[in-house]
């Protein structure tokens, strides 16, 4: 038997990289999965049908049960069609991921409107655009397994992608929001954090290249295990996945507080600030060389 069996599963992005590994091993736990992939370059062109086409005649020459889907996740006309895809072939949706992406990297004094709007409508609004309907399903089945895609340029920043880690803790927030709102349905809602050698990381430079040294195949057991039953007390988490380690991170808490008894005025801030607040360091100030507090030369 296999973990998945009965269930139906629709895949974003799944024509590529994490997705496509995704799908593969839903399928295999024996899962009917919907693949879904707008089959576009890694910076969102030239859509193509293809992508879908090949991944689910993957899975069926693995014996699996699949159906292609080549809409946009950037619509909620293509989230729509996501959904109703499940319902109208395999007449149910258990299980939602949502993989999709696309990078437009620039500075973000650089940065034009349309490369900043279109990686926010493919993530951020690409996760709300599937899962408005699947959570509307889910909620009258009470049932369902959702499982987000972040990134650590969300969770820790990234300074040449302003857009793609906005719209990465955007899903955070969305990811927490939906799990709180789907909990009495008995709907899970969990995040995963990749690190994975795929076609979207073939122009970082060498050395983060080599950190992202792991398949994308090791990313789809844990996705397939927060799809199961046997994750049905797991909610609202963000879990790292690289190779073989799975981390948990944390949620944001209050770190020191500090209150006045008359309020605040700036120069009385300024008086204790350091001393009671300070600052909680940025970690990827010293992991990429950024000298803070800034050198007196600079
Ligand atoms: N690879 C990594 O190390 C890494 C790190 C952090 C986060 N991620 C995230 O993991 C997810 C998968 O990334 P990947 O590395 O497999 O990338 P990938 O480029 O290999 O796959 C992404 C897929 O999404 C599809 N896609 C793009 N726009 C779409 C749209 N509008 N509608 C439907 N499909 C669309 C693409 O055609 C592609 O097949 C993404 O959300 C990415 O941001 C990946």
């Amino acid at each position: 038997m296999g973990l998945l069996d009965g269930k139906v599963a629709a895949v974003t992005g799944a024509g590529n990289g994490i997705g496509r590994a995704v799908a593969l091993e839903l399928a295999r736990a024996g899962a009917r999965v919907v693949v879904n992939d707008y089959g576009v370059t890694v910076d969102g062109r030239t859509p193509s049908s293809a992508a879908a086409e090949t991944v689910v005649k993957e899975i069926e020459a693995r014996g699996g049960q699949a159906v292609a889907n080549a809409e946009s996740v950037a619509t909620m006309a293509g989230g729509q069609a996501i959904v109703d895809a499940a319902l109208g072939r395999f007449g149910d949706l258990h299980i939602v991921v949502c993989c999709a992406g696309i990078l437009r990297e620039r500075m973000i004094f650089n940065m034009s409107e349309e490369d900043w709007d279109a990686v926010i409508a493919v993530h951020l609004k690409g996760h709300f655009t599937v899962l408005r309907p699947a959570t509307r399903h889910m909620r009258e089945k009470k049932y369902g397994r959702i499982v987000t895609f972040t990134s650590v340029a969300g969770l820790e920043g990234s300074p040449g992608q302003p857009n793609y880690a906005a719209a990465k803790e955007g899903i955070v927030g969305l990811t927490r929001s939906t799990a709180l709102a789907m909990a009495k349905y008995g709907v899970t809602v969990n995040c995963i954090s990749p690190t994975a050698e795929t076609r979207m990381t073939e122009r970082l430079p060498d050395a983060r290249r080599a950190q992202a040294a792991a398949p994308p195949e090791a990313v789809a057991p844990v996705v397939a295990f927060l799809a199961s039953d046997r994750a049905a007390h797991v909610t609202g988490q963000i879990l790292h996945v690289r190779g073989n380690q799975v981390a948990l991170w944390s949620h944001p808490a209050p770190l020191r507080a500090v209150t006045s008894r008359e309020g605040w005025t700036p120069e009385a801030l300024a008086d204790v600030y350091d001393q009671a607040l300070g600052q909680d360091r940025l970690r990827r100030l010293d992991a990429l060389g950024i000298a803070w507090p800034p050198r007196p030369d600079c």
